[in-house]
């Protein structure tokens, strides 16, 4: 029996749960802190008792100091800064210094962090001539990105030595700028083009978007409108705390794995529709919509629960994203540059019509990140197979920050929940002959 002495988000010891153990009359009292009760003293109680916690509802593994979401109010903060005034004011490399260091940089730290960035784009040749080329014609660009990032623990072999800050710094550094060039090449390969150099001349965001595109121009001139946007983007994505591909980052890195390692884990966690696929979703939602006068019938079968609208919902925002608000004002932005994405009308009507109707309401079904992300990347020219990457490239940053955590934290040790067995009990082995 669990009783709480006080409730929420208090600190101090008046602020307390106290447990009972009914079978034996033992009680313990837990203090409430930051939110938490710590599960140590249910071990006190019986260290055979575990807490069910499938998908971990309710269960918070770690401390964390770098991303604070409160879903009920729509709130996203990187290290106590605003998504709003990030998003407005920053750039993703400045946000990526912030989430992985703790503070923003001055701007001698900001001028060296550029140029470590810029200066670890490039990858070794065997990475472009023969793992790139060894991809079946048509490889899913994710599927490239999980192997190469993977395979890149095997050029670094220093990245083993985890213990070391400085070793860990510089794979830090590696994977937030590596990722784009192995993103582009990736889709240069699915698409069979020849693959783009980085240009170290070039921003974050303009390089990534000339290493997709350049054909056969000295110099790509990316559209500053569509670079920013770009940009903007990225800090959106940069971090969302516990999520699937950060818990699967912390997962294997708890196993002292080298981090390039654990970013494929992560990244094959992104992968997955369900995390990394959902804007993908939402515009082959709106594609078979097609129209206007199309909206109210599949508003209505998704009522009746024949239908979900994708981009609606989150397990962990119950009113509007914040970041889908700050999108929607990207949208219009992008759409002056390359022409209105055609389902961006069918988008903003659902999501009236949505946001009017007792259903959505009732349940608190706001727009979430992936509502609007996906017609941006669609207008800017990106295939849909390219939106999984799109997203791993900045939370990049996000996971590798988790993982400089995690090795920084005592509290931490290898991953390892437990189960309830649901098994049969003993029982003695029969040889095949003697099965029916
Ligand atoms: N469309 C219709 N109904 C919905 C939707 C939706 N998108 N989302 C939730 N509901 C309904 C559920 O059917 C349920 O109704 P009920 O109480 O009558 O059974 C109720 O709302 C609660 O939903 P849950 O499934 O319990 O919510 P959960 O937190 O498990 O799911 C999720 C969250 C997976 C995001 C869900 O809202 C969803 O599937 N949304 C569409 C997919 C999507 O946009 N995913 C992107 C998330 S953001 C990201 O990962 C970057």
């Amino acid at each position: 029996m669990i009783s709480g002495a006080g409730e929420g988000k208090g600190v101090g010891v008046a602020d307390s749960y106290t447990i009972i153990d009914n079978r034996t009359g033992k009680s313990v009292e837990v203090p409430i802190e930051n939110g938490g009760i710590s599960s140590r003293a249910l071990r006190e109680l019986d260290p055979n008792i575990f807490i069910y916690d499938p998908a971990f509802l309710q269960t918070a593994a770690c401390r964390s100091s770098i991303t604070f979401l409160d879903g009920d109010n729509g709130i996203l903060r990187y290290r106590g800064y605003p998504i709003q005034d990030l998003a407005e004011q920053s750039s993703y490399l400045e946000v990526a210094y912030l989430i992985v260091h703790g503070e923003l940089p001055s701007r001698a730290e900001f001028e060296k962090w550029t140029h470590d960035i810029t200066f670890h784009t490039y990858v070794h040749e065997n990475v472009r001539k023969r793992f790139m080329d060894g991809f079946h014609h048509d490889a899913h660009p994710m599927g490239i990105l999980v192997a190469t990032v993977g395979a890149l623990s095997t050029f670094y072999p220093e990245a083993k030595n985890i213990a070391d800050p400085e070793v860990r710094m510089r794979q830090v550094v590696r994977l937030i700028a590596k990722m784009p060039t192995l993103a582009a090449f990736a889709h240069r390969f699915s698409i069979g083009l020849p693959f783009v150099f980085p240009d170290n001349s070039l921003d974050f965001a303009s390089n990534f978007l000339s290493m997709m595109w350049k054909i056969a121009e000295p110099r790509f001139e990316s559209d500053p409108v569509l670079a920013r946007a770009l940009d903007q983007l990225f800090i959106l994505h940069a971090d969302h705390e516990q999520n699937c591909s950060t818990t699967a980052m912390r997962v294997v890195g708890s196993a002292h794995a080298d981090p390039f390692s654990s970013t494929a884990a992560a990244c094959a966690a992104l992968y997955g529709p369900l995390h990394g696929g959902a804007n993908e979703a939402v515009v082959r939602m709106l594609t078979e919509i097609g129209s206007l006068e199309n909206i109210e019938p599949f508003v209505a079968a998704v009522k009746e629960g024949k239908a979900r609208l994708m981009g609606f919902g989150h397990r962990v925002y119950k009113s509007y994203d914040p970041r889908a608000r700050i999108i929607k004002a990207t949208a219009e932005r992008v759409f002056e540059v390359t022409g209105r994405n055609p389902l961006l009308d069918i988008a903003l009507k659902l999501e009236e019509i949505a946001l009017a109707d007792e259903y959505f309401i009732s349940r608190r079904l706001y727009p979430n990140v992936d509502f609007y992300s996906g017609l941006i990347y669609q207008a800017m020219g990106f295939p849909v197979d390219m939106f999984p990457v799109l997203f791993a490239i900045p939370r990049t940053a996000g996971w590798v920050a988790h993982w400089l955590e995690l090795l920084g934290d005592p509290e931490q040790k290898i991953s390892r929940p437990r189960q309830i067995y649901v098994g049969p009990p003993e029982r003695p082995y029969v040889p095949i002959r003697d099965r029916n």
